[in-house]
């Protein structure tokens, strides 16, 4: 199967690889034959996960610490990752984090580091890669892709809670299009996945606020895989075929 897929012979980068979506998205990429470059800030988590996804039948995985809101480090981690990889071919843009408060109650450091990873850390990975995605697009496989994982909350305002963390994920939302506008004659493909709220550390561990997502009664959260495997099917498509945005909510969230 995996010579057969479209992934054979491609080397993706995904930020954020140490846990979560990040870490499901590269584990289902590599298991599509995909080559991964895991890049995060605990490179313990990143080395364990890429000898986990090396003992697999699949594509080869390599760790690369890098801070996403230093520039030049990420500038460093991404050209490495293509210098070893021979190119990129997709990145997915996917380290983010979040803190959930009513604006009276948030502490201005929370507000600052959501812009300064959601929004920086994205702008300063895909200013990394994109020379290297257009390089790869003009190559033998004639495409290449930028996947940003967004938000239920970069497509409307889940609940006034989401303040700044809304506000970062529809930062990156207006950055994706015009870069999917500037990109699609090169045939890089920029997209965006919007998941609902996913069992992840950063729903677990660090919000103080749930969004009231509108279910008196709770529900079923997404699991990382789900998320997982949108970023596939986007990267997946034929080289005519597109899929600019993929909205994933469990299935009775209702906003
Ligand atoms: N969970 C949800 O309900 C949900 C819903 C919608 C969208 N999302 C989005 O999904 C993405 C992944 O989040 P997750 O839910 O999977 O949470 P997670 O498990 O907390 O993962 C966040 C990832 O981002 C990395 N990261 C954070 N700050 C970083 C930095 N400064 N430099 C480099 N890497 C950094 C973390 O790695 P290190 O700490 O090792 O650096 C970690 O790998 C985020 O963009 C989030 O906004 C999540």
């Amino acid at each position: 199967m995996l010579n057969g897929s479209p992934l054979h012979g491609s080397l993706a980068v995904v930020t954020g690889a140490s846990s979560g979506i990040g870490a499901a998205t590269a584990e289902a990429l590599a298991a599509e034959g995909a080559d991964v470059a895991l890049l995060a800030r605990r490179h313990d988590r990143l080395t364990r996960l890429a000898e986990t996804l090396n003992a697999r039948d699949g594509g080869r995985a390599r760790a690369y610490e890098a801070d996403v809101t230093d520039a030049e480090a990420v500038r460093a981690a991404v050209d490495a990752a293509a210098e070893d990889g021979g190119g990129i071919d997709i990145l997915v843009n996917n380290a983010g984090t979040g803190v959930w408060s009513p604006a009276l109650e948030a502490e201005l450091s929370d507000w600052h580091t959501m812009v300064e990873v959601n929004v920086n850390g994205v702008l300063n990975t895909a200013h990394a890669a994109l020379p290297h995605l257009v390089r790869a697009a003009g190559g033998e496989r004639g495409i290449a892709d930028l996947v940003t994982v967004s938000s239920v909350g970069g497509r409307r305002v889940p609940g006034p809670n989401s303040n700044v963390y809304a506000a970062t994920k529809h930062a990156v939302g207006a950055f994706t299009e015009a870069l999917r506008q500037e990109f699609a004659p090169a045939h890089v493909r920029a997209g965006l996945v919007e998941p609902g709220i996913v069992v992840t550390e950063l729903t677990t561990a660090r919000r103080k606020y749930a969004p009231d997502a509108g279910s008196p009664s709770g529900y079923g959260f997404l699991q990382p895989e789900d998320v997982a495997a949108a970023v596939v099917f986007m990267v997946t498509r034929p080289r005519h075929a597109a899929v600019n945005e993929i909205l994933v909510r469990p299935t009775e969230q209702i906003r």
